[in-house]
This record gives structure tokens, C-alpha cells and sequence, in this order.
């Protein structure tokens, strides 16, 4: 965790940005596999990591914004939590960590909510994803809980977002040290491939890179042949020559701070021609993203652009006709290119998407498009400095999608289906980057992964 005085300062500009009332943010709480007390591994609650950084379960944060205090909620542990999990902090001991010192129980906060509602103040909430905090707000606040979501407070979540979308230096800091542990899955995958070995050999190895340091993969790794199902999380083939292996992995660090990434290598360590043209494609449209991603400029004219790059590649090898500014703005390309070009990464590896897609990558100036393809685009708003957010474009030939697209003769003008159809087999090919928008453009973030036809085949030279 960061010093205190970082909780303190976000909480004090959170405040500015709100203008009375409560604000209430629940920690999570352990999560059962299959008895109570045979949990997942324990994973904090970003929102509230970011106000009150403490990564334990069962505790809440409350903001006061009139009264102008913070309070932790929790329960103290006692002797038979400490027979069994040791010497532990007490809860005025955690709050100090973040500089909070109203410290209660937890059976305190229902009377501290309804005294406040009483009152007429405001409680501004949050939408909640885990079953056990929907239940707890139900019985906090008495909102049945097939209404609680309605009552997640939108000045909130666009207040939260402005502040955790620019990201703090230490901030950045944390995010390079994940992008460090991705570079080492992805490097380990390609020192690993060759044919013979199962997927799940590699996806295993990868995923003990970050579980070997103490991390843990920041989203279940998607690794496969069939790398043009966009996020295959089966690993049960076995490598075979003169396929290509999708690996899209990232680490999460201890402070949670995530990295994302996506390398597709040749099996056995060359690329054929065939796989070379299309992976060049991608490369340019990765290549014509970061060079254009500043402060300024709309992921959406980004996306675009990227989608102009693999248009013009697919025409130049016959599989689109025409003019690649008039099949982008049918979005033929989608039929390639099926998903968007990134999203904003950090304390989440798609970053503050529990608050709501719409609110973290639109706003009032660019909204959501609704064209297939581009539709699925996580962001598309404005880039400012200090945005960290992935590059992560793809070609990929979807067998289902190419039939029936052909069948239904979307985009006949523009897609040549025979030509398309000799690719079926081909998988997919997807290269994503996390970058950091600078002042005057961007940085990629950890040490580049080899990414160009022959820094691949020669980081998988034997
Ligand atoms: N890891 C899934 C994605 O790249 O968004
Ligand atoms: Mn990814
Ligand atoms: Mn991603």
C-alpha cells in the first residue's frame, strides 16, 4: 500500500467533488468455493483500495463530506481469529495506516446510515457486483435487493472516475512493475512453445511466473491455438506445427495494480508467409495506434484508424474490396476485427468496469456506437495525460461469423468470401500493449515484448 497521505488526498478530492451527504464504500468480503471456510483467494474491492487502500475483508469506508471525517468500519479480530491466523492489526491500527482515526464496529454502521437518513442526508453508493454487498446495502439502507443497483449514485461514479482514470506517479510505478511480470509470462510462453507440449503446460508455467512471486494473473489467461475465439480460456490441445499460439496474460501485483497483454507466436518458432502478411497487418494497425494515442484525441478516431490500417492490409490480400475508408464506415472490417482496440487498465485490469463501461470510456461529447464491431469498444472518449489503457487490435477468422455473415451477405460489396473462406482454419492474431499518454503522445509501459516478425523468432530461436 502507499503512505497514508495518498488516502488522505484522494479522499479530500473526492469530497470537492461531491456535494454533501455520506459516501459509503464497501470493502469485500471472503468469497466460499465450496465451504464457508474454504475461500477464493481474497481480492479487495479497487474503490475502496483507492480511498482506503486497506487489502482486508469486511471492512467499509464511509466519507463524511459536510462533517468533513472519514470512518472505517470493521470488526476488531479476536482470540480464536488469532488461534488461527495469527497475531493481527487491530482496526484503529489499520485506519492510522490510511489516515483514518474514527474507527467502529461494524454493527455500528446500520444506526450511523439511518441516523443519516433520518436527517435527510444523501448515501451515495456504488453499483455492487458481489451477491454478499448487495445483501449487506439491502440491510443497510432497506432497498430490495433487485433495486439496489438503481440507487448506485451517478455523481459518484463519474466523480470516482475522473479521479482513478488519471493516474498518480506512484500509481504508474506500480502498473510498470505488473507490465515487468507480464513481460516474463509472455517471454516464458515463447521459450516454451514448440510442438508436442500441452497449452496447459505453458498457460500453468505462466500463470506460476506471477503465483511464484507472490502475485496472481490479473484476469484467467486466455491461451490457444484457436486464438480466434477472443477469449479462449481452453487450454486443452496440444501444440502442433505450423499453428500459432494465442497468449493473452497479465500479472496483478500485491497493491493490485494490473498489465495486459497479448503476443500470438508461431508454434514451433517461424512464421509461415501466410501467417507473416496477416500478423504484419496487425502489427501496423498496433504500430498506427500508439504513434497516434495523445492527450486530445478520441479513442474513437484511434479505433478507427486502426480499423482503416487492417481494411487497407486485408484489401492489398483480397479479402476486402473497395475503398477502405467506405468498408470501415460499413464496418466490414468488423467482420475481422470483431471487437474494440482497448480500455483503460489499472487497480482493474479493465479498469473501473464495475462502475459502468459507459461512464469510464464515454461521455457527454462521444457515446457508445452502436455498429457491430466498434460497439464493443470499452473506450472511446478523449485521452488525457496520465490515462494508462491498452492497444490491442487483432484480425481473426471466426468460422460461425464468416458464415453468417456470408449467408445473411453482410457486406457483400465489400468482403470477398471465397478468398475468406480459404482462411478458415487460420485462428486469430491479436498484439496488445499497455501504453501511458504523455504529455505530447504516449509511452508503452514495461520493457517492450518482442512484437515484430524477427524479435519473435529470434527470442524462440533454440
Ligand atoms: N484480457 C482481456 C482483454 O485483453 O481485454
Ligand atoms: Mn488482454
Ligand atoms: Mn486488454
Amino acid at each position: 500500500m502507499f503512505e497514508k497521505q495518498v488516502y488522505v488526498e484522494r479522499r479530500l478530492k473526492l469530497r470537492k467533488k461531491i456535494k454533501s451527504g455520506l459516501v459509503l464504500l464497501l470493502g469485500n468480503t471472503e468469497s466460499p468455493m465450496n465451504y464457508r471456510s474454504n475461500t477464493y483467494r481474497f481480492r479487495q474491492d479497487s474503490n475502496f483500495l483507492y480511498f482506503f487502500g486497506l487489502d482486508l475483508p469486511g471492512l467499509v469506508g464511509v466519507i463524511d463530506i459536510e462533517g468533513g471525517k472519514d470512518y472505517l468500519y470493521g470488526n476488531d479480530f479476536d482470540i480464536d481469529d488469532i488461534i488461527w491466523m495469527g497475531p493481527q492489526p487491530t482496526l484503529k491500527e489499520l485506519g492510522e495506516k490510511v489516515g483514518v482515526l474514527s474507527t467502529h464496529s461494524l454493527k455500528e454502521l446500520s444506526g450511523t446510515l439511518q441516523r443519516a437518513i433520518r436527517q435527510g442526508q444523501k448515501i451515495y453508493i456504488l453499483p455492487p457486483y458481489r451477491a454478499e454487498n448487495i445483501l449487506l446495502l439491502e440491510q443497510l439502507l432497506g432497498i430490495n435487493t433487485s433495486m439496489v443497483k438503481n440507487y448506485a449514485s451517478v455523481e459518484l461514479i463519474k466523480a470516482i472516475v475522473s479521479l482513478r482514470s488519471v493516474k498518480e506517479e506512484v500509481e504508474i510505478a506500480e502498473i510498470e512493475k505488473a507490465c515487468a511480470v507480464g513481460y516474463q509470462m509472455q517471454v516464458t510462453a515463447m521459450k516454451m512453445s514448440k510442438s508436442g507440449i500441452n497449452e496447459q503446460a505453458i498457460a500453468g508455467a505462466i500463470e506460476g511466473v506471477a503465483i511464484s512471486q507472490g502475485y496472481m494473473p490479473s484476469f484467467p489467461i486466455i491461451l490457444s491455438q484457436n486464438g480466434e475465439t477472443l477469449h479462449n480460456h481452453d487450454h486443452s490441445q496440444v501444440l502442433t506445427s505450423g499453428r500459432m499460439l494465442l497468449v493473452d496474460c497479465g500479472a496483478e501485483i500485491n497493491s493490485h495494480y494490473a498489465s495486459d497483454f497479448t503476443r500470438t507466436i508461431p508454434v514451433d518458432g517461424k512464421f509461415s508467409d501466410r501467417q507473416k502478411d496477416i500478423y504484419n497487418i496487425v502489427l501496423a494497425a498496433n504500430n498506427k495506434a500508439i504513434e497516434m494515442a495523445k492527450p486530445g484525441i478520441p479513442y474513437f478516431d484511434v479505433h478507427k484508424a486502426a480499423a482503416k490500417v487492417i481494411a487497407e492490409g486485408l484489401i492489398n490480400l483480397g479479402l476486402i474490396k473497395g475503398n477502405s475508408d467506405e468498408a470501415v464506415a460499413n464496418g466490414a472490417h468488423a467482420l475481422f476485427f470483431p471487437h474494440g482496440l482497448g480500455h483503460m487498465m489499472g487497480l482493474d485490469v479493465h479498469d473501473m468496469e464495475d462502475l459502468g463501461e459507459n461512464y469510464v470510456g464515454y461521455d457527454d461529447e462521444i457515446s457508445r456506437a452502436d455498429q457491430f464491431g466498434i460497439a464493443y469498444l470499452r473506450l472511446g472518449r478523449k485521452l488525457q495525460r496520465g490515462f494508462v489503457l491498452t492497444v490491442e487490435p487483432g484480425i481473426y477468422f471466426i468460422p460461425a461469423l464468416i458464415q453468417k455473415w456470408k449467408s445473411e451477405k453482410i457486406n457483400e460489396a465489400f468482403i470477398n468470401y471465397a478468398a475468406v473462406e480459404n482462411y478458415i482454419g487460420f485462428g486469430g492474431i491479436r498484439i496488445e500493449d499497455d501504453i501511458l499518454i504523455t504529455d505530447n503522445g504516449s509511452k508503452i509501459l514495461g520493457k517492450r515484448i518482442p512484437v515484430t516478425v524477427a524479435e519473435i523468432e529470434e527470442m524462440m530461436k533454440r
